[in-house]
């Protein structure tokens, strides 16, 4: 059975160790998350440190998800803080540990974070994702759309400097 739940920052914070399980299972599986290094554990807690922080604003929100007491997945909704993007929404850090994949998990978790957002008034969403990745089946299966692509855009745990696809979806 999954859980999801919207932490605050307050609730996160005891949380940090598992938030970098998840993330650091992501890069060591070779995914194009920021991170090239998934030994490098001082990295990826500053990382989930820095957004723990950021959910005190409300700029920024996190879902997660938990599978049998222990969060195995996580995604974000950041909002624009500049006033003439108070419509936009971008998401980010969606993750599913690889011992979680493939039980419907992130569909899960992106249709809640499309939620968040359209509760809270947004009408347009934007996240990037490496080209040729799987998660691009997934967010065009949710009626999202490809605005381009940006060659060479981000080095790879493997030292190849990949493609992303900018991706949108308008809330109606
Ligand atoms: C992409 C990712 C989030 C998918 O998580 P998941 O929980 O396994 O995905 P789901 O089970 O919800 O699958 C949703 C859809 O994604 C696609 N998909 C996911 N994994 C796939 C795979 N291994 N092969 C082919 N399609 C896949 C399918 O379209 C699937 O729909 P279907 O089950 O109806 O075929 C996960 O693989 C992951 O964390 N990858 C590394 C991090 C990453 O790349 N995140 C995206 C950053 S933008």
């Amino acid at each position: 059975m999954i859980d999801i739940e919207r932490l605050s920052a307050t609730q996160a914070q005891p949380l940090l160790a598992a938030l970098c399980d998840v993330l650091q299972g992501c890069v060591a599986d070779g995914a194009s998350v920021g991170f090239i290094d998934a030994s490098d554990r001082a990295a990826i807690e500053r990382f989930w440190q820095d957004k723990i922080y950021s959910l005190a604003s409300g700029d920024n929100q996190l879902l997660v998800a938990y599978q049998q007491g222990v969060i195995v997945a996580t995604v974000m909704v950041g909002f624009s803080a500049m006033p003439n993007g108070r419509h936009r929404a971008e998401i980010s850090k969606l993750l599913v540990h690889p011992r979680a994949r493939r039980q419907g998990i992130a569909r899960r978790l992106m249709q809640q974070a499309e939620q968040l957002a359209a509760e809270q008034g947004k009408t347009l969403l934007v996240l990037d994702t490496r080209s040729g990745d799987v998660a691009t089946d997934l967010y065009l299966s949710m009626d999202w759309q490809i605005a381009g692509s940006i060659p060479m855009y981000a080095e790879s745990t493997e030292g190849v400097l990949d493609a992303t696809t900018v991706m949108f979806k308008l809330l109606r």
